[in-house]
């Protein structure tokens, strides 16, 4: 991965309606969205030139909007068209796409009922989220310290800018002790999901993994549930108390960054990426090949 900062890369980046160049992609300081987090964003994959649930994705991004108070003025079919025409200026098929929405300059205090609202979406190559070779021994996950919070408290299944605040804080304090990502518990002290990734667990051949009632309910989570069906393994979406992580037998994270990714440890405990894991990664690979190509 190339470790020029990102705004000073070249390509063309969609914003408000328009392909300008990378470059200029700017916005003010006194963007509402930069002060109070009014922001909301996407992140998706495109394999072969076609971008993996890109509908599920605009939709997932008006519906976090909505949530936040705010309308994207573009419809989801306009959203896909725009995210297609920045693969295809930037000459990319196989991309990570970045819409990003938020609040503009228009009022600067805490309501912002007048303020234009700005959609933008970029593209770059990102091929694995972790390390590759890590990846098929399995990373090492910390223990987060901040939990995600009561749905009574933040808007906790957009996907919102604003609660990345403490997925941040608790990437960074893991990676310091050497680890890769950190666990999160909800607000009731249940497992729930890692800082950008959701969480599944093995035992005895069933696969289990918490209800996604106060975090994001990923894409990749719901495909992977579905792949596991389909493959008749049972999957219990059940509350998981952090006391039963030493009895699963395999774990691992989902995300369109992560994909599927196995995991060695938590904590304290440990894990050997195993056959359900695997299958589950190479049925994921399979999955998000373009429809025509599949086929
Ligand atoms: C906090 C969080 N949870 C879960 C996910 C997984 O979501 P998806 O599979 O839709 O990418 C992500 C990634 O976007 C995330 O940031």
């Amino acid at each position: 991965m190339s470790a020029t900062p990102f705004d000073q890369r070249d390509g063309w980046i969609w914003y408000d309606g328009q392909l300008v160049p990378w470059r200029e992609a700017k916005l003010h300081v006194l963007s509402h969205g930069l002060h109070y987090g009014s922001s909301v964003f996407e992140g998706e994959r495109a394999y072969g030139g076609e971008i993996f649930k890109s509908t599920q994705h605009s939709e997932r991004l008006r519906k976090s909007a909505q949530i936040l108070d705010f309308e994207i003025p573009y419809t989801a079919a306009e959203i896909d068209a725009a995210k297609r025409l920045v693969l295809e200026k930037n000459g990319m098929t196989d991309a990570y796409l970045r819409p990003v929405a938020w609040r503009g300059s228009e009022m600067m205090g805490v309501a912002a009922q007048t303020n234009r609202i700005h959609l933008a979406i970029a593209a770059w190559e990102w091929p694995s989220y972790f390390d590759p070779a890590q990846k098929m021994k399995g990373i090492r996950i910390d223990m987060a310290e901040y939990r995600r919070p009561d749905p009574a408290t933040a808007p906790s299944t957009a996907k919102a800018a604003g609660l990345y605040m403490i997925c941040t804080i608790s990437k960074h304090k893991a990676e310091r002790k050497g680890y890769a990502d950190a666990l999160m518990l909800d607000w009731q002290g249940r497992v729930a999901e890692c800082t950008g990734a959701n969480v599944f667990f093995v035992k005895d051949g069933v696969i289990h993994t918490p209800i996604a009632d106060c975090f994001l309910d990923g894409i990749t989570r719901q495909t992977v549930i579905e792949l596991a069906t389909r493959r008749g393994i049972e999957v219990a979406e059940r509350r998981i108390m952090p006391e039963e992580l030493p009895g699963f037998q395999e774990c691992f994270i989902t995300g369109t960054a992560a994909e599927v990714t196995p995991v060695s440890e938590v904590g304290p405990y440990t894990y050997t990426p195993g056959g359900i894991t695997k299958m589950l990664m190479d049925d994921y690979t399979a999955e998000v090949q373009p429809k025509a190509k599949a086929a």
